[in-house]
């Protein structure tokens, strides 16, 4: 099958899986990104028409449950993780010269939450395997023309991918907001070794982090990285990488859901 039928298919899939996500009012949980539209210099009685308007345009491009509900510009796990807010007092930290790279980053809100924080543009990087969403990014925030923030496409599960040769150890740290989960253990490995690849080889506080989690449906362990399966994995992408990795999780389950933030620190 020609791949823009595969496409084509997928796409009407998940449209038909992801419909009952697909809210018309907007939830209250996104007022972080509606005050940081104010960075984009659009009107507060804009904003709603604005975020409505490019979430169907996003809706388009490929319906996650995640686009269809809104959540996508859900800042606050983000915001409320510990991790990211020492990361963004490490990257604002006088001197610093860091670089930080969303993978996965979707329409790059985190980026521009943190060009809001004070962080240097120029040391920003997105990258998602969706180009129309990095498109459309720059349309919801409106600085196509001012930030000087580096987003790239590509595929995470290519060993290489022409996108992403900007990226080649270029970065010090990496976010991973709900990406691994999309994928099983053999892709997520594949993934995991290209972020490694991403990172400057001779910086020793080198690091990744971020969440998954989801619902406990049938065959869920297969996606969601708990404690053991994320070390597991890091044992096997530093044997391949020649790298060696401490990793840190901190899981919050019941009997219906699983939410997992996790980091890994270079120790080689
Ligand atoms: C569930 S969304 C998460 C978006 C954002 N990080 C967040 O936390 O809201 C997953 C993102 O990963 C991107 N993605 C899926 N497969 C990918 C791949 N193989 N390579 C790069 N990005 C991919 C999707 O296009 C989407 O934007």
């Amino acid at each position: 099958m020609a791949d823009s039928f595969k496409a084509a298919d997928q796409i009407a899939a998940a449209a038909k899986q992801n419909a009952a996500f697909y809210l018309t009012e907007i939830p209250p949980e996104i007022e972080p990104v509606r005050r940081l539209l104010e960075y984009s210099g659009i009107a507060p009685e804009d904003a709603d028409a604005h975020i409505r308007e490019i979430r169907d345009k996003a809706w388009a491009v490929f319906p996650y449950g995640a686009i269809g509900s809104f959540k996508f510009l859900d800042m606050n796990p983000t915001l409320k993780d510990p991790l990211f807010q020492t990361v963004t007092k490490r990257l604002k930290s006088s001197g610093s010269t860091e670089a930080f790279l969303d993978v996965g980053c979707c329409l790059g809100h985190v980026i521009r939450q943190l060009i809001s924080e004070g962080v240097p543009s120029e040391r920003l990087y997105g990258t998602d395997l969706q180009p129309n969403f990095l498109d459309l990014g720059y349309d919801l925030f409106r600085d196509r023309d001012t930030s000087k923030a580096t987003f790239v496409s590509g595929d995470m599960l290519r060993e290489e991918d022409p996108g992403h040769e900007t990226l080649i150890g270029k970065v010090d740290i990496i976010y991973a907001s709900a990406f691994f989960h999309l994928f099983e253990r053999e892709d997520q490995i594949k993934a995991a070794k290209r972020m490694v690849g991403f990172l400057k080889p001779d910086n020793q506080n080198a690091m990744i982090f971020g969440n998954n989690g989801g619902p406990k449906i049938p065959g869920w362990e297969k996606y969601v990285l708990d404690e053991m399966s994320w070390r597991l994995m890091w044992d096997e992408v530093g044997k391949a990488t020649g790298t060696s990795w401490r990793t840190e999780t901190n899981v919050e389950s019941d009997d219906k859901w699983i939410k997992v933030r996790f980091a890994v620190y270079r120790i080689v």
